[in-house]
């Protein structure tokens, strides 16, 4: 069963900024508020979890293909939003997730068709690795909240949908290739966030994203198309170029150096930026000597390492150096949020690490994921117009939380 840890609701905060020129296009930006949750079923080993999504990012690269296959059904933390569809709009529950780009609904509540509602006459289907859903593509006028309208956005319409108990589907922002092959007569289909460029809604596709961490009791992210909130950040944004190593250009992928304590664990690589893995995964070699800097002990229950209260009051700063910006995480950052152990199949007196074992060694051309556990530290900028990715800090960055 999920816990829903807050009610959604959508900003719009701002339309429109006012132009210097009255010719010059407006340069809009929305804001729409996204709620997180934590799979609580069963016994959930989440580091095996994030590392078959990294197998999966590595496969789907090495073979050139960005076929959608990687699995967001099988995420120990997820993010929905309320999207709306048709005119006037029946409110779906949608995953958000970027490591997809296919929109569709119908795994749970069915299609209300209105007069905005076009049969294209394809079919769809996508297969997430522990998931997938096949149906028609249609067309139809898609709504983030009351303001932000993308008229004539390709949806698909499950006929049959596995693995997506207790939502009606995704909203996928990833990038636009992973659609190729997904509809018939169709080589990529655009996304939403094409969408709010091609029809001037935004000038820029860029996605700000912002979570409050897990461990508060309301936990509301966001999620801005077009740029992002400068009330979230406590920092100017400073950016990376997108790498150039495969696999992990493919995807979001930055250049970093990680040091722990002030030694270097790992010389500069390349990796990706994930919102759809929880931890953070480095290389093994890495991985070993973060392992006994911490003289952490592996879980198998949980598959983390954990520490004594003793090390935790000995842990140094993990700092990840992306372009000239060094990004600390505090010995607090550096661990599970302890009033969610239960949630992991952990015990609650125990301190679990957040940093894991991405299960090979550094040089593989994608030898680290900066998952969920940096992005509540540090607010994210995915550029695409201009091929970056930026950070910034937030009041949450060095708190003490967990
Ligand atoms: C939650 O996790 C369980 C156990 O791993 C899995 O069987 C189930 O499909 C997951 N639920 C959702 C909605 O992803
Ligand atoms: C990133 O690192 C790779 C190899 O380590 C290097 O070839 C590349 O020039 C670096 N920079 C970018 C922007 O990719």
């Amino acid at each position: 069963m999920f816990h829903s840890k807050a009610l959604l609701s959508l900003i719009l905060i701002s339309s429109a900024v006012v132009d210097a020129s009255p010719l010059s296009r407006s340069t809009g930006k929305a804001t729409l508020s996204f709620a997180t949750r934590i799979n609580e079923s069963g016994t959930l080993n989440i580091v095996d979890k994030d590392r078959a999504r990294a197998q999966a990012f590595k496969n789907a690269g090495h073979l050139g293909k960005r076929d959608g296959s990687i699995s967001v059904t099988n995420a120990a933390m997820t993010y929905t939003a309320q999207v709306g569809v048709g005119n006037p709009a029946t409110e779906y529950t949608l995953l958000i997730d970027t490591g997809s780009s296919n929109t569709w609904i119908g795994a749970s509540k069915t299609y209300s068709q209105t007069s905005t509602s076009q049969d294209t006459g394809n079919t769809v289907s996508v297969s997430y690795g522990s998931g997938s859903f096949s149906g028609e593509e249609w067309t139809d006028t898609v709504t983030l909240g009351s303001g932000l309208v993308i008229e004539d956005q390709s949806i698909g319409v499950a006929s049959s949908a596995t693995g997506f108990a207790g939502v009606d589907g995704i909203l996928g922002i990833g990038p636009v290739g992973l659609t190729a092959d997904t509809v018939s007569n169709t080589d990529t289909v655009p996304t939403v966030t094409d969408n709010l460029l091609s029809q001037g809604t935004i000038s820029e596709e860029v996605i700000g994203i912002y979570y409050a961490p897990a461990s508060e009791s309301s936990s509301t992210g966001e999620l801005t198309f077009g740029g992002y909130d400068k009330s979230m950040i406590t920092s100017s944004v400073r950016y990376t170029s997108l790498t150039t190593s495969s696999p992990a250009s493919n995807y979001w992928g930055i250049n970093q150096s990680i040091s722990y304590g002030g030694t270097t664990i790992q010389s500069t690589t390349s990796g990706i930026v994930d919102t759809g893995t929880t931890l953070i995964l480095i290389a093994s070699d890495a991985f070993q000597q973060y392992q006994s800097a911490t003289g952490g002990t592996l879980d198998d229950t949980t598959g983390l390492l954990t520490i004594t209260s003793t090390q935790y009051s000995d842990l140094q700063s993990l700092s990840f150096n992306i372009g000239d910006t060094s990004y600390d995480l505090s010995p607090n950052a550096q661990i599970w949020p302890r009033s969610l152990n239960s949630a992991i199949g952990g015990s609650s007196g125990s301190i679990y690490l957040v940093v894991s074992d991405l299960g090979s060694s550094s040089g593989s051309g994608l030898d680290f994921i900066d998952g969920y556990t940096f992005l509540e530290r540090y607010y994210s900028v995915f550029d695409a117009t201009n091929g970056r990715v930026g950070f910034a800090t937030t009041a949450y960055t060095d708190a003490t939380i967990n």
